[in-house]
C-alpha cells in the first residue's frame, strides 16, 4: 500500500458555499490525524498539468476560520477553457495523455502521494480517469443542485435553498402590495431540486422543473383558481431547466441556460391579463456563508475523504447514505443524474397542497 506522507487537494468546476469547510477538514484531519502534510493545487487539475504547477501549502494557519467561508480559497475553474479534455464535452470529457502524463510527473515533483479531489459529475468523471492511469485519489461530491444520486445531499444546496426561500419570502410582500405575479427563476440544469424545495418551504403556487415539462394553459388554470378565491397576487419558482411541453431549454447569449422565467412570466401575463415581473437570482445561490449543514456536511466529507486515503480506499467517494457517511467507487457514481421522482413524497406533499406544477 502507498505509504502518504504528503497530499494534494483540489476543487473542480463551480463553486459551492461548503467547499471551503472540506478544505479545513481535509487540511486539519490530514495533519492532526494522519501527521502529513497538505498542499493545495489551484484551478482544479488545470493547476496540476500547467507547466508550472500552481499550488498553495495549506497548514493549520492558512486554514484557520475557513469554515465560514464562502467560494474556494483554491479557485475554480470552468471547464470549457479546459486544456484537460480532447473534447469540450461537460458530460463526458476525454482526458488527453498529455494531460496524464503531466498530473504524474508533476504528482511525483511535488512529492505527493495521494489527492483529494472534490467536485461534481464532470470533474469526478475526470478523476476516474486520472485514478485509472494510476493515480491514487479519492472524491468528495459537491453541487448546489443536490443532483448526485450517489449521495443523499451534496453541500451547497442547503445554503442555495436558504438563499431561494429569503427571496420568495421577501417577493411575497411586494407581490401582494401590489397584486403581481413574480417569477422567480434558480438554478436546476436537469433537476429541479432547488425550485421544488423552496417552492414548498416559499409557498410558491406554481413551481416549474426540468422533470415536468409546463403548459402555459395548466398555470394560467392554477392562478386564475387562486383569483377565484380573492387571491390576487401570486408566486412561481422556476427552474433554469424548465421548458413548456411544445418547447425547448431557453439559453442567453453566452450559451448558459437561462431567460425561462422572463418567458413565463412574459406569457402568464399575456394569458391571465394580471401584472407580472421577473427576478433571476442566479449566481446569488452560489454566493455567500454556507448554512450550518453544508458547514457540518462539507466538514465530515472532508475528514472522511482523508480516512479513505489513510485506508488506502483510492478510487473511492465519499458520500451521505441514510443520514450516515460511507463511500461508493467513483466509477459507480458518476454519469448518473438524480432527478426528481415523478412519485417523491415532496412533489406528493406539494400537489397536495394545491401546488401546480403547470401541467
Ligand atoms: O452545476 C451547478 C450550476 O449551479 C447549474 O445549475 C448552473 O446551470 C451552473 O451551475 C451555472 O454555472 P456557471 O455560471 O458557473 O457556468
Amino acid at each position: 500500500m502507498t505509504t502518504i506522507r504528503r497530499i494534494g487537494v483540489l476543487t473542480g468546476g463551480g463553486d459551492a458555499p461548503g467547499l471551503n469547510a472540506v478544505i479545513r477538514a481535509v487540511t486539519r484531519t490530514a495533519i492532526l490525524q494522519e501527521g502529513w502534510k497538505v498542499l493545495g493545487i489551484r484551478y482544479g487539475f488545470e493547476g496540476l498539468i500547467s507547466e508550472q504547477p500552481d499550488t498553495l501549502p495549506l497548514t493549520m494557519a492558512r486554514v484557520s476560520g475557513l469554515q465560514a467561508r464562502g467560494g474556494t480559497i483554491l479557485g475554480a475553474a470552468s471547464s470549457s477553457t479546459s486544456r484537460l479534455f480532447e473534447t469540450g464535452s461537460h458530460a463526458s470529457p476525454t482526458v488527453t495523455a498529455y494531460a496524464k502524463e503531466m498530473a504524474i510527473s508533476h504528482m511525483a515533483t511535488l512529492g505527493l502521494d495521494a489527492l483529494v479531489v472534490i467536485g461534481g459529475d464532470g470533474t469526478m468523471s475526470i478523476a476516474q480517469q486520472f485514478h485509472e492511469a494510476g493515480i491514487a485519489l479519492v472524491g468528495v461530491p459537491k453541487t448546489i443542485d443536490n443532483d448526485l444520486p450517489a449521495t443523499e445531499f451534496t453541500f451547497g444546496f442547503d445554503s442555495a435553498l436558504d438563499i431561494a426561500t429569503d427571496a420568495l419570502d421577501r417577493l411575497h410582500t411586494t407581490a401582494e402590495s401590489h397584486d403581481r405575479v413574480m417569477v422567480l427563476e434558480v438554478m436546476g440544469r436537469n433537476a429541479g431540486w432547488i425550485a421544488l424545495h423552496a417552492g414548498v418551504a416559499g409557498g410558491a403556487d406554481v413551481i416549474l422543473i426540468p422533470e415536468i415539462p409546463f403548459h402555459i394553459g395548466g398555470i394560467a388554470a392554477a392562478i386564475r383558481e387562486r383569483q377565484a378565491t380573492g387571491r390576487r397576487y401570486g408566486i412561481m419558482v422556476v427552474a433554469e431547466g424548465a421548458r413548456p411541453a411544445d418547447g425547448e431549454q431557453l439559453y442567453d447569449a453566452d450559451g448558459s441556460l437561462g431567460g425561462i422565467g422572463e418567458w413565463v412570466a412574459r406569457e402568464v401575463a399575456r394569458v391571465c391579463g394580471v401584472q407580472t415581473r421577473a427576478v433571476v437570482l442566479g449566481h446569488l445561490q452560489r454566493g455567500g456563508s454556507p448554512s450550518a449543514f453544508d458547514r457540518i456536511l462539507g466538514t465530515m466529507f472532508g475528514a472522511s475523504a482523508v480516512r479513505l486515503l489513510a485506508k488506502g480506499k483510492f478510487g473511492y467517494l465519499t458520500t451521505l447514505r441514510c443520514g450516515d457517511i460511507t463511500s461508493i467507487p467513483i466509477r459507480e457514481a458518476v454519469g448518473r443524474q438524480k432527478l426528481i421522482p415523478r412519485d417523491g413524497k415532496l412533489l406528493e406533499t406539494a400537489r397536495g397542497l394545491g401546488i401546480s406544477f403547470g401541467e
